[in-house]
């Protein structure tokens, strides 16, 4: 009898912070993967609010009641995605999808992924409409404004954020 090989997926992104269209694209590609691995990678153009720990503290603790929390597993990688995919023995990238606009930057990072790398394949899955209008930059903004931003973010993302800005209630 042979072992079913796990299908891993990796959902890449700065995750500055966590937001629960992130949840939403983690909990649908658990319908297709085994096991998503949330990988906190570096984006040389985005300068973080908050450092690669706290991160990793706040989205363990996001999903550390969640009924699928053994096939979720995050982690932090500093190099190029395509060799963490391979250290990772992931067979796709899942990338969430908004917006016609999100649209060009994907396809050029798919593209520039796929030339570096044959074995593994872009999924792009199209983010819930509820969360359409939600990024990290705008929740950022809103909380450091002391605009409410509940159930655009997991609780424990909420918490973390009120240290940062006092104005958040
Ligand atoms: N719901 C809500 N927001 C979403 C979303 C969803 N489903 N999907 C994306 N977003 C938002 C994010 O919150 C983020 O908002 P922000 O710009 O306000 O921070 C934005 O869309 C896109 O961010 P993210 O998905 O985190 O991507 P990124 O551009 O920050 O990250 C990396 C890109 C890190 C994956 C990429 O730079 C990378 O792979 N780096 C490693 C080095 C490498 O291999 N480079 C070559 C790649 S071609």
């Amino acid at each position: 009898m042979t072992d079913k090989k796990e299908r891993i997926a990796i959902y890449p992104g700065s995750f500055d912070p966590l937001t629960n269209g992130h949840v939403d694209i983690i909990e649908r590609g658990l319908k297709i993967f085994d096991k998503v691995i949330v990988a906190i990678l570096f984006n040389p153009s985005k300068k973080a609010l908050f450092s690669v720990e706290e991160r990793l503290a706040m989205i363990k603790e996001s999903f550390a009641t969640h009924k699928n929390q053994e096939n979720i597993i995050v982690e932090s990688f500093d190099g190029l995605l395509v060799d963490y995919a391979k250290i990772k023995d992931a067979v796709a990238i899942i990338r969430g999808m908004r917006a016609i606009s999100d649209f060009e930057s994907e396809f050029q990072m798919a593209l520039m992924n796929r030339k570096l790398s044959r074995d593994v394949q872009t999924i792009f899955l199209m983010t819930g409409l509820r969360w359409i209008f939600i990024s990290s930059s705008i929740i950022k903004e809103v909380a450091r404004f002391g605009g409410d931003i509940s159930g655009m973010a997991p609780n424990p993302i909420k918490c973390k954020m009120k240290e940062k800005f006092p104005l958040l209630k």
